[in-house]
C-alpha cells in the first residue's frame, strides 16, 4: 500500500514537472530564438549586451537578432503587424508598455499570459506596482519590461551655451526669448528630425502647457482636446516649431542630436536614448560633454515610457523565448542593458553604481517626480489614435491653425475610444 502511494506521488511529481510551463533555467535549451526590435545600428549595443548574456547562459541556442531600423519603431511596427497577422510571429518582440501593448496585441488575444513566469522569476516584487499595471490586465501580465525611458528631456552642450552666452531655458517663455538671438547668430535654436520626433516634441510642449493633471485628464477622456486648454497647447507648439530646422523631415533622431553635438543647434528635445547615443556611441561625458534638463516647463514631471518584450501566441521557439524573457527581466540582464541604452532599470533593486551621472539623475527624478505617460511611445494611447494623430499633426504643420487642429484631435480621440 505504502509503495503504491509512493509510486502515485512520484508519478504525480514527474507529471507536474512535465506540465510546468516555465522551466526556463533547468533545461539545456537548443535550436533558435528570434527576437524582433528596432534597436539597430547606433541603438544596437545595449541589445547586443543582453544577447551576449543570454548566449552565455544558453550556449545551445542560436539567437537571430531581427531588427528593422527606424526610431520609435516606425518601420518595425508595420513589419511586426504583417508577421503577426500572417501567423509568423517572432519568438519575442519589443513593444511599449501601456496602450501599445494592451490596446493592440493583448486586445487581439495574440499574447501569452506571463504571470507564471513573473511568479517563477520573482518579477512580481521586482518591478514597481504602477509599471505592472501598464503591462497587465485583469486577465494576465503580458510583457517583461526592460527599460524606463524619460521622454521630456532637453539636451545641450554646456560649452556651446557658454560660448553663445545663453542658459538652458526653464520655461518656453525663456526659450522664446533666447531663440531669436540664437537664430541671429546662425544657430538653430531647436533641432528636430523626422515625423515621429515632431510628436515627441509635441508631448513635451503639451505637458508644459497643460500641466500633469490635465495631461492625464486628456487620456482619461475627462478633458477635451478642443477645450481652451487643448487649443492653447497647439498655439504654443506653433510658436516653438518656428525655431526648428527646415530639413527636419529628412533627419533621423541621431542626426538631430548630432546638430547639437556639432554646435549647429543649441537644443534638442528627445528621450534619454539620446544620452545612450552620446555616451555609448559618441563617448561624450555626461555633465561636461553633454548637459540636460527637464524640457521647459516640465520640471518635477517625468514623462515616462517603458520598452518591454512579450511572448506572442504561436511562437516557434517558446521555451527559448521564455528563457530570453527571464534574462531580460533579471537584475543582471537589466543592469547590462540599461547603462548602455541611456535608460534606467525598471527593477527596484538595480545596481546604480553601474550607471553614469545622467542615469543616476534620471533615477533620482523617477523616484520623486510626478509620473505621466508618453503619447509618442505607446503609454497613453493605442495605435489607432497614434496613426490618426499623424494626420492631425500633418494638418497642423500645413495649416498652423490651432483651433481646427484641436478639433480634429478630439474627433480622433472619440473615434479611438479615448476615455471609454
Ligand atoms: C522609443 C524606444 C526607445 C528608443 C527610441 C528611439 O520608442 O522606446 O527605446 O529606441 O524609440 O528609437
Amino acid at each position: 500500500m505504502k509503495k503504491t502511494i509512493f509510486t502515485v506521488f512520484l508519478t504525480l511529481a514527474a507529471a507536474m514537472l512535465l506540465i510546468t510551463p516555465h522551466t526556463t533555467c533547468a533545461k539545456d535549451l537548443s535550436g533558435q530564438l528570434e527576437i524582433f526590435s528596432w534597436w539597430a545600428g547606433d541603438e544596437g549595443p545595449a541589445l547586443q549586451a543582453l544577447v551576449d548574456l543570454y548566449t552565455k547562459k544558453n550556449s545551445g541556442v542560436e539567437v537571430i537578432n531581427a531588427t528593422v531600423s527606424g526610431g520609435s519603431g516606425v518601420n518595425a511596427k508595420a513589419v511586426l503587424k504583417t508577421r503577426m497577422l500572417g501567423g509568423e510571429p517572432p519568438d519575442s518582440f519589443q513593444v511599449h508598455a501601456g496602450q501599445e501593448l494592451i490596446g493592440t496585441w493583448v486586445r487581439a488575444d495574440r499574447m501569452e499570459d506571463l504571470t507564471p513566469l513573473f511568479k517563477e522569476q520573482g518579477f512580481m516584487n521586482a518591478f514597481p506596482e504602477g509599471l505592472i499595471k501598464n503591462i497587465g490586465t485583469d486577465k494576465g501580465i503580458w510583457s517583461v519590461p526592460v527599460t524606463i525611458h524619460r521622454s521630456n528631456v532637453l539636451w545641450f552642450v554646456p560649452a556651446n551655451l557658454k560660448k553663445w552666452g545663453v542658459k538652458a531655458p526653464n520655461s518656453w517663455d525663456d526659450f522664446l526669448t533666447i531663440a531669436p538671438k540664437l537664430k541671429e547668430k546662425g544657430i538653430v535654436p531647436l533641432a528636430l528630425a523626422q515625423n515621429w520626433t515632431v510628436n515627441h516634441l509635441w508631448e513635451s510642449v503639451a505637458l508644459a502647457s497643460l500641466g500633469a493633471d490635465n495631461w492625464d485628464a486628456l487620456w482619461a477622456g475627462k478633458l477635451a482636446f478642443d477645450s481652451p486648454e487643448g487649443v492653447k497647447a497647439w498655439e504654443l507648439f506653433g510658436k516653438i516649431i518656428e525655431f526648428t530646422n527646415q530639413d527636419a523631415s529628412s533627419l533621423s533622431w541621431q542626426q538631430a542630436t548630432d546638430m547639437v553635438v556639432d554646435g549647429r543647434a543649441a537644443f534638442n528635445i528627445m528621450g534619454d536614448w539620446a544620452a545612450g547615443y552620446m555616451s555609448t556611441t559618441k563617448k561624450m561625458v555626461p555633465g561636461s560633454g553633454f548637459g540636460w534638463a527637464a524640457s521647459p516647463g516640465t520640471a518635477g514631471q517625468f514623462l515616462f515610457l517603458a520598452d518591454s518584450f512579450g511572448l506572442p501566441k504561436g511562437a516557434t521557439n517558446r521555451d527559448n523565448a521564455l528563457a530570453w524573457l527571464a534574462v531580460l527581466g533579471s537584475r543582471e540582464g537589466s543592469d547590462a542593458f540599461n547603462p548602455l541604452k541611456g535608460s534606467i532599470s525598471p527593477r527596484t533593486d538595480s545596481d546604480l553604481s553601474k550607471y553614469n551621472d545622467y542615469a543616476k539623475s534620471a533615477s533620482a527624478d523617477f523616484s520623486k517626480d510626478r509620473i505621466v505617460g508618453s503619447l509618442a511611445h505607446g503609454v497613453s494611447a493605442n495605435e489607432g489614435f497614434m496613426n490618426d494623430f499623424a494626420a492631425v499633426m500633418e494638418m497642423f504643420l500645413k495649416s498652423r491653425n490651432a483651433a481646427i487642429t484641436a478639433k480634429a484631435a478630439q474627433q480622433t480621440a472619440v473615434k479611438n475610444g479615448i476615455g471609454k
